[in-house]
């Protein structure tokens, strides 16, 4: 018997069936009158036959090999890995949303047009823009959209501006899009606070400077305090202000992104606006302009007249398609659902509990691991597991050992400027007793780390596998069966 479990290729039976059907009460026809010969299968579908309760079991097994949300506290630095309302899902499954399609008239779909359109009223209320596109399914989609639409602004202006700068705190994927739109990429330096370091942001913005692409609270959980002096610079220069909106859980109904200067904002609806995500599950990275760029945003975005709801494709200077038709609606819903369950001053409640479970780790955690940059903090703080390293555990091996407590481990590595980083954030949606349970599992494990180092080294134990390749895995990974390959193994 093979170790592990076993794919579902392996069981069952020839014959087996996991469904019954009523006897055939039609002739049967000859599969020849129904589909021309050289459409017809020559071999049989080689697919497991398996009884019902079989199946059930499999996959029911196999959901629970995998760490979520649903299962247990998921502190991932900058990933909001807060619990979803299962009331998104019933919204989102409604039969006259799930049951569109999108090639339909938009008269037919008045319904959804309306979900959209207020949904975009809710998003530039919170962030203080003027337009929003819901085509991005990505917070990373949402940045190149913006770059992109940035680019054509300049363009209609009549400027090459090709430079964009980016903190060293930032999330990869700013750097990246910068550099997948075209862009040349400029790090900016953080000071000794953790905070955009501003002579050096100075000396970099000027006539080629096309955007400054900042998250505020940034990754460090740091609110940047400077903001008001860095939008200055930036305009200043003609340059743009992009807000990547990731972190926006920490500030929702107490500051907008619009206010403290930003020209475009994405938002992930799939954390702060609780749609589940991980996994690669679909997301939604709607982008906000400024009414000046709005023009470009891609097209068609939904319009109301006096007939109603409309998508508008006359929008001579749109960039375009960035996804096919209007995005991932679903998720839409989802946050549209989340938006007018909780209301203004629930949204509020969501930053304020979020930065309060934060607070709260930070100061118990800092009295076992380092705390580098030792500041009240937003919704999320970095830790650094130097003082574990040195005895002979690195952050990689906190991490892991974590997961036999059955707790997911927090962000390792990043943000690049913290060594050995622990990036925790814990959201809003955590009580005080899961929040000391992580405390206590923390704590733990470093005392563990003095009495049984290997112990500590060779974590998880719990888990169905333990420590993976994890460059093999992202870079060669095996996610089809083929039975050839198969063979070949044994
Ligand atoms: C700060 C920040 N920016 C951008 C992104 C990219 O978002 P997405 O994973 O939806 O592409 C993330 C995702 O973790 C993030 O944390």
């Amino acid at each position: 018997m093979k170790k592990g479990k076993a794919l579902i290729f392996e069981m069952g039976h020839a014959g087996r069936r996991g469904y019954s059907l009523p006897p055939l009460d039609v002739p049967p026809k000859p599969l020849a009158e129904l589909l021309p010969q050289e459409l017809a299968r020559q071999l049989p579908l080689e697919i497991p036959e398996l009884s019902e309760g079989e199946i059930v079991r499999h996959y029911t097994n196999l959901s629970r090999s995998n760490f979520a949300v649903d299962l247990g506290f998921y502190p991932l630095g900058s990933c909001t890995m807060k619990y979803n309302p299962k009331i998104n899902e019933e919204a989102a499954g409604l039969p006259g949303f799930a049951f569109l399609h999108p090639c339909q008239d938009g008269s037919t779909v008045q319904g959804a047009l309306e979900l959209i359109h207020r949904t975009e009223e809710c998003l530039k209320e919170i962030t203080g823009m003027a337009r929003f596109t819901f085509q991005p399914v990505a917070g990373a989609h949402g940045e190149i959209t913006g770059l992109l639409v940035i680019q054509a602004y300049h363009r209609a202006r009549g400027e090459d501006r090709r430079r964009v700068l980016v903190p060293d705190s930032a999330h990869g994927t700013n750097p990246a899009t910068a550099a997948m739109a075209g862009c040349e990429v400029v790090q900016i330096p953080s000071d000794a606070r953790g905070m955009v370091d501003l002579a050096a942001l100075q000396k970099a913005v000027d006539e080629h400077t096309a955007a400054l692409m900042l998250t505020n609270p940034n990754t460090l959980g740091l609110f940047e305090e400077d903001i008001l002096e860095i939008s200055r610079l930036v305009h200043a220069a003609g340059g743009l202000l992009y807000y990547d909106g990731a972190n926006l859980n920490a500030i929702m109904g107490y500051a907008r992104p619009g206010d403290m200067g930003f020209d475009v904002v994405h938002l992930n609806l799939h954390k702060t606006f609780s749609a589940p995500h991980g996994g690669g599950g679909p997301g939604s990275g709607p982008l906000g302009v400024r009414e000046e760029l709005a023009p470009f945003l891609p097209l068609p975005v939904v319009e109301a007249n006096e007939n109603g709801y409309y998508l508008d494709y006359e929008r001579p200077l749109s960039i375009g398609k960035v996804h096919s038709f209007y995005g991932n609606f679903a998720v839409i819903v989802k946050a549209y659902t989340y938006i007018r369950m909780l209301g203004a001053d629930g949204l509020k409640q969501v930053s304020t509990d979020a930065v309060i479970n934060a607070n709260y780790l930070m100061s118990r955690l800092k009295q076992t691991y380092h705390l580098p940059y030792d500041r009240l903090c937003k919704h999320e703080f970095v830790l650094s597991a130097v003082k574990q390293k040195k005895k002979g555990a690195a952050a990689a091996d906190v991490a892991k050992a974590l997961l036999d407590y059955g707790m997911h481990p927090p962000t390792v590595y990043f943000p690049l400027i913290v060594e050995e980083a622990l990036m925790v954030e814990p959201t809003e949606t955590e009580s005080k007793e899961t929040l000391d349970q992580f405390i206590a599992a923390m704590e733990e494990i470093d005392r563990r780390i003095g009495e049984n180092l290997t112990e500590i080294t060779r974590a998880p134990h719990s888990t169905p596998v333990g420590r993976l390749d994890e460059v093999k895995a992202a870079r060669q990974p095996r996610v089809r069966w083929s039975r050839e390959k198969d063979r070949e193994k044994d």
